[in-house]
């Protein structure tokens, strides 16, 4: 199917409203979804994207407007619901259960059943083995999700979406967590899909995406539907002036200075993989950041930069090598040690590490600071939510106030709070692992300002980060990391996209 009269609307979405406590999500927005097409959305943090696509797949049942399914009126009571009727969704934070195998995870709810009414593991696993085939993702289908690193995870959570067969398939920032090569992948499997009839509503903060695999476009703005058009002919600075509703400015400036105390040292580090004396996640690391320095980390996946946080951090204490605080060697053997030392910590994936999500945000943020708001032994709820709001101010956080549960507000608003956390324990060292993993990209720039303010009031910072762009940007020197090993260090002047890459392949 490629001619255009054959594309069929089979979803259609009429004046669609939302409300949340303090909060519209969506008003009126209307979204017409056709066969054979990839419909992208964009928008920024809190725009109501996610809002949209989880009442669309079931997953809300109260809202203004009316739903259609090839022209029949349609409320779904429950997500499983909307499967039947042929609409998946990938989520945009993993929903998938870490005690249980990738298997398991994927059929979740609909095993299928031998003739003897058992669960036939046999079907399961060679079901489960042909669609990671088909995404190219090489584990058993066995391996427990615990095991699986964040971009693994989320190829099984397109996987769960593949093996459902449907029509409609929802989409919310699939490629957050993925390498360059599983996102030509992903984008491979999609054309197909779409050229057998499948229609995909695609969401992302990466722009360049949109011209790779989007065909229509619509965009929302706070909770509006601002437009809806073939993508064909926009430039990008159209799609962010629709998205943001004006023009905005240029890239940020860096203006920090980088003083020659070193705050953080890392001397000859490494980290064996367990149980094997020969194999290392991490080999002879050595480093340094100085005070107001941003040191970049570039690897591709599996090169070692998660663990290197982590190590760090005092998560790996079968770790060899030390670690010296504003020249002082300390023993960092976990992250209580690392706290007290004066390291903090923005972990990759947000939902497991950073945030416990049905908190508020006036407990997150004071979580790991929890001294600073203990006033005569008692937690003082009055110096936790002007921390909260300090923050909340600071870091331009979207929300209906101090006491909305984190796991309500929008991704990026999210990552900020996870930011916040680390902030209010005034950190020596910060470490940054992908810090503006699904934030749009005006609130991109917000958090590199915050960074460079950081950096100027005096903390070493460490920023791993897949995208290369924002490195050149913001890092003072880049280290290149390659199966574990240092491979370059280069000043910020003599970096260039051709030169880490060179260095990241192994
Ligand atoms: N369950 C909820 N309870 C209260 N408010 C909510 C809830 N879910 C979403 N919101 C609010 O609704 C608005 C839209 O959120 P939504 O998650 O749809 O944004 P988004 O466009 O997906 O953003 P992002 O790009 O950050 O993922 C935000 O202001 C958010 O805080
Ligand atoms: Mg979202």
């Amino acid at each position: 199917m490629t001619n255009n009269e054959e594309k069929k609307i089979i979803l259609s979405a009429k004046k669609i409203s939302k409300r949340f406590p303090g909060v519209t999500a969506l008003e009126d927005v209307d979204l017409d979804i056709k066969s054979g097409q990839v419909h992208a959305i964009v928008g920024e943090n809190g725009a109501g994207k996610s809002t949209l696509m989880k009442i669309l797949s079931g997953v809300y049942q109260h809202y203004d407007g009316q739903i259609f399914l090839d022209g029949q009126k349609i409320a779904f009571k429950n997500p499983a619901e909307a499967r039947q009727a042929g609409i998946a969704i990938i989520h945009q934070e993993l929903n998938l259960l870490p005690h249980m195998s990738v298997a398991e995870n994927i059929f979740l709810g609909r095993e299928p059943i031998n003739r003897f009414g058992f669960i036939d593991y046999n079907k399961m696993h060679t079901k489960t083995r042909t669609v990671l085939g088909y995404l190219k993702l090489d584990i058993p289908a066995t391996t427990l999700v615990s095991s699986l690193r964040v971009g693994q995870q989320q190829i099984v959570e397109i996987a769960k979406a593949l093996s459902l067969d449907a029509r409609i398939i929802i989409m919310d920032e699939p490629t957050s967590a993925i390498s360059e090569q599983e996102v030509a992948i992903l984008f491979a499997l999609i054309k197909d899909l779409v050229s057998k009839g499948v229609a995909i509503i695609y969401i992302t903060h990466k722009l360049d995406e949109l011209y790779k695999v989007g065909e229509h476009l619509t965009v929302l703005r706070d909770g509006k539907r601002v437009d809806s058009c073939l993508l064909a002919g926009l430039s990008r600075d159209d799609i962010v002036k629709k998205m943001v509703g004006r023009d905005i400015g240029n890239y940020f400036v860096k203006n920090h200075q980088t003083s020659q105390d070193v705050v953080l040292h890392v001397v000859e580090m490494s980290l064996p993989q367990s149980g094997q004396s020969t194999r290392f996640f991490l080999r002879d690391i050595n480093l340094h950041v100085n005070k107001g320095e941003v040191l970049g980390i570039f690897g591709l996946m599996g090169a070692g930069r998660t663990e290197l946080l982590e190590t760090i951090f005092g998560l790996h204490p079968e770790a060899t090598g030390h670690i010296k605080i504003a020249g002082h060697q300390v023993s960092i053997t976990s992250p209580e040690h690392a706290i007290a030392a004066g390291i903090g910590y923005v972990p990759e994936d947000r939902k497991r590490e950073g945030l416990i999500l049905s908190m508020s945000i006036a407990h997150c943020v004071s979580l790991a600071c929890i001294a600073q708001i203990l006033q005569y032994g008692f937690l003082s709820t009055a110096r936790e939510n002007r921390l909260a709001a300090k923050y909340i101010d600071k870091l331009n956080i979207k929300t209906s106030g101090i006491a909305q549960n984190v796991e309500t507000l929008s991704g990026g608003n999210q990552q900020k709070v996870v930011l916040a956390k680390w902030l209010a324990t005034h950190p020596k060292v910060l470490l940054l692992d992908e810090p503006t993993r699904g934030i749009d990209i005006n609130a991109k720039n917000e958090v590199y300002q915050i960074i460079n303010q950081l950096a100027q009031s005096g903390l070493g910072i460490i920023l791993v980060s897949s995208e290369l762009p924002e490195i050149l940007a913001i890092a003072d020197r880049i280290l290149v990391l390659s199966r574990g090993r240092i491979t370059a260090e280069y000043a910020q002047q003599e970096a260039s996209e051709e030169k880490i890459l060179k260095a990241a392949i192994p």
